[in-house]
């Protein structure tokens, strides 16, 4: 990646840094270096420090926020009056928040966003998770997530956008400029961090908190474009990983800190470990007490500490005794006022309430949820046209685990959802239906009833999959299945002769090996946030066509894992090793990444490169007309997938280089046109320099990464 210079900076807050930095004792600066959070200590003495200027930020976990729109229960603004009133210099607290997404309003998880590809709704729902959160008096959030997941059994691979580094980085880009704008500072936009710092989603075994193997080389194609993605849309801040990758903690890599992110990157926001990692230096091996974990920190290029205390503790004395550098400690703490003021915090200190009962949950922030879970939804299987369903249909029933469920469609992070705004599927399947249709439900918990009930049917609607808190921060997983007895439930289901439209819920691609070979119909729906059930509902009843696509590999069996599509190319394959040759084929996913059905089918042809030679700097375009021969309108993700053909180093077998969402009506063609330039073809050549290579390229244009007219171009 190439050097960039640090962007220029607002020169007017340089001035008032330095001001406000000139006034500061020792301990006032590394209280603005202390984020507290209610587990550190009582509200009392967490209010003292406020007024001693000992916090520089408060992580709003567990305190009450969760009515963010109501006054009498929400703390901020007597915290953040005690900050700027009765401190000595006055300066307000950041509030920071994991609004992941979204805050009172849920939009589907990172995962099922993701399954969107649709840069437009990543950037509208963080926009509205943005406006909502700042209305609260919270002006930081510690989302985009961007960690590359190809592995399933880890439980965060649901705030992730999933496993390729090309659509988390389109994802993330669009998920920055949505939370702060073009440029931070409008009331409505808040700071965001993108985390975590990086090779976290590398968990060895999928274990969450356990340490990453990644080569330098890997690191640099595969794990930082998304974070490279976010800095270059103008992120604030950046949250370090929990892992160490090759030994070095992330949270005192000076690689990772300074050379890759400050020098190569040009980063000037503040960076903040992930929770407790200070003192976690200790748990890892790396330093023998507080202090040094401290010292370690701060010298690497850490500026904001996480709930560790370690900071707030041992700076002072560290720097008074000359073992750390009073520069370090004002770099830091320049840093965190950088963005105190870019965001507007001096300015707008407080929540408005006002404002906040008025777009909190608003009409038009559901109608955006509602469409970012219609996009989430994919179509695994429909055999002979089961779906849609005719809202004519005379007796249909919703059941299964899942059918009636609200809280459960919020997700793993849900700091304000409540479970009275979420509209179930049952509620969903009613709203669409017709007057004379009847609709069975209940019977959730007790089989037999749902037996019973399912076999007087013409159809059933089976719903099913993860509890949210099957996935999320530590919940790993060592079997892929469905939960315990759902299979069985399907299986039965299935037995009884009518027709079953299987909707799975989940936080990560489960094993559907099963179910796809006798299941007619099969929506796979992640956790779709407050509007999901309606989202369903619309769905299979055709009132909206599907169009999402997978944003990880689904593998046949747990065993398969680690699977992704843009693997390295390997002998295994081999025709003239039969045995192997029939072994692999077998192992092949059971649906691959960028899969997903509509109800109409999509024709590509015509494909074109022009030119057929890439030279210099100038790019190619790449043209192929998509036609909806089908007999409904839709919309189809088009993805680009492209493979270098002889390099210096094993290249993968082909990546994603672009895709693009196109709406066609029913009979209407659209050509749809990629460009690409030398610099998408770069990765970490032979000798660790970054850059392309010439030769010949393969390229497709395909519906999903298995299938695609092909065309091929070289490179001078
Ligand atoms: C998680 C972060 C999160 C932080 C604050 C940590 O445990 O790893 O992703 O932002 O807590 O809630």
């Amino acid at each position: 990646m190439k050097k960039r210079m640090p962007a220029a900076s607002d020169s007017a807050i340089e001035q008032k840094i330095n001001e406000l930095l000139g006034k500061m004792t020792p301990e006032e600066k590394a209280g603005q270096l202390h984020q507290t959070h209610k587990s550190c200590c009582s509200y009392e003495d967490m209010m003292a420090m406020v007024r001693k200027g000992r916090v520089g930020s408060i992580l709003l976990w567990g305190m009450p926020t969760g009515r963010a729109d109501d006054e009498r229960e929400n703390a901020v603004n007597e915290i953040q009056r005690i900050a700027v009133e009765e401190s000595r210099l006055g300066t307000p607290i950041l509030f920071g928040l994991d609004v992941i997404h979204g805050l009172r309003t849920v939009f589907p998880i990172p995962l099922g966003l993701a399954a969107g590809w649709s840069r437009d709704a990543a950037l509208a729902t963080a926009s509205i998770a943005a406006a909502e959160t700042a209305s609260a008096g919270i002006r930081w959030t510690f989302t985009p997530m961007v960690d590359i997941s190809r592995d399933p059994r880890w439980g965060r691979i649901a705030e992730s956008f999933g496993e390729d580094p090309y659509l988390c980085s389109e994802l993330a880009f669009a998920a920055v400029r949505g939370y702060q704008g073009e440029k931070l500072g409008a009331p409505d936009k808040i700071a965001a961090c993108v985390k975590h710092f990086a090779g976290y989603g590398a968990a060895v075994g999928g274990r969450d908190h356990t340490n990453s193997n990644i080569s330098e080389r890997a690191l640099r194609d595969i794990y930082l474009p998304s974070f490279r993605a976010a800095v270059k849309a103008g992120v604030a801040t950046v949250m370090t990983a929990f892992n160490d990758i090759d030994g070095i903690p992330c949270t005192v890599s000076k690689y990772l800190l300074k050379d890759v992110l400050r020098e190569e990157w040009g980063f000037d926001g503040f960076v903040v470990t992930d929770f407790q990692c200070i003192d976690y230096l200790r748990l890892q091996g790396i330093a023998a007490d507080k202090a040094e974990a401290a010292e370690m920190a701060i010298k690497s290029g850490i500026d904001m500490d996480m709930v560790s205390g370690c900071f707030n503790d041992h700076l002072v004395q560290l720097v008074g005794k000359g073992a750390v550098p009073v520069e370090e400690l004002d770099r830091a703490v320049r840093n965190v006022l950088r963005i105190k003021f870019r965001v507007g915090l001096f300015e707008r200190p407080y929540a408005d309430f006002n404002l906040a009962g008025k777009i909190i949950l608003c009409e038009n922030h559901k109608k955006v949820a509602l469409e970012a879970a219609e996009k989430s939804l994919v179509l695994l299987r429909n055999e002979n046209h089961l779906l849609p369903l005719s809202p004519d249909i005379k007796r249909i029933a919703v059941m299964g685990p899942l059918s009636e469920s609200r809280s459960e469609l919020l997700g793993c992070w849900n700091p304000a959802g409540r479970s009275e705004d979420v509209i179930t599927v049952a509620e969903g399947v009613k709203s669409v239906v017709s007057p004379g249709t009847t609709v069975f439900t209940g019977g959730g918990g007790f089989e037999d009833t749902l037996l019973t009930t399912s076999s007087k049917a013409d159809a059933v609607i089976l719903v099913v999959g993860e509890h949210p808190l099957r996935s999320g921060e530590g919940r790993d997983i060592t079997s892929l299945t469905l939960p315990a007895g759902q299979e069985e439930l399907i299986r039965r289901v299935h037995n009884c002769g009518i027709p079953v439209i299987l909707v799975v819920m989940a936080g990560r691609q489960l094993d559907l090996s099963w179910a796809a070979e006798h299941i007619p119909a099969i929506v796979y729906a992640w956790h779709p946030g407050t509007m999901g059930g309606q989202a369903i509902a619309n769905v299979l009843f055709g009132k909206v066509n599907p169009s999402g696509k997978t944003p990880v590999t689904f593998p046949r069996t747990t065993g398969q894992i680690p699977l992704y599509y843009n693997c390295k190319r390997n002998i295994f394959g081999n025709p003239s090793n039969m045995q192997n040759y029939l072994e692999i084929a077998r192992q092949g996913p059971l649906f691959p990444f960028g899969f997903g059905l509509s109800y109409t089918r999509f024709d590509y042809s015509n494909l074109s490169i022009s030119p057929d030679t890439m030279t210099g700097n100038s790019g190619i375009v790449i043209a192929a007309d998509i036609t909806n021969a089908g007999e409904a309108d839709g919309e189809e993700v088009v993805q680009l997938y492209v493979k270098d053909c002889i390099a210096s180093v094993n290249r993968p077998v082909k990546e994603l280089k672009g895709f693009d969402r196109v709406y066609l009506r029913r009979g209407e063609t659209k050509t749809v046109k990629f460009k690409l330039n030398e610099v998408d073809l770069a990765f970490t050549r032979s000798d660790m320099s970054w850059g392309s290579e010439p030769g010949e390229f393969i390229i497709w244009v395909g519906p999903d990464s298995e299938r695609g007219l092909q065309g091929s171009f070289v490179l001078k």
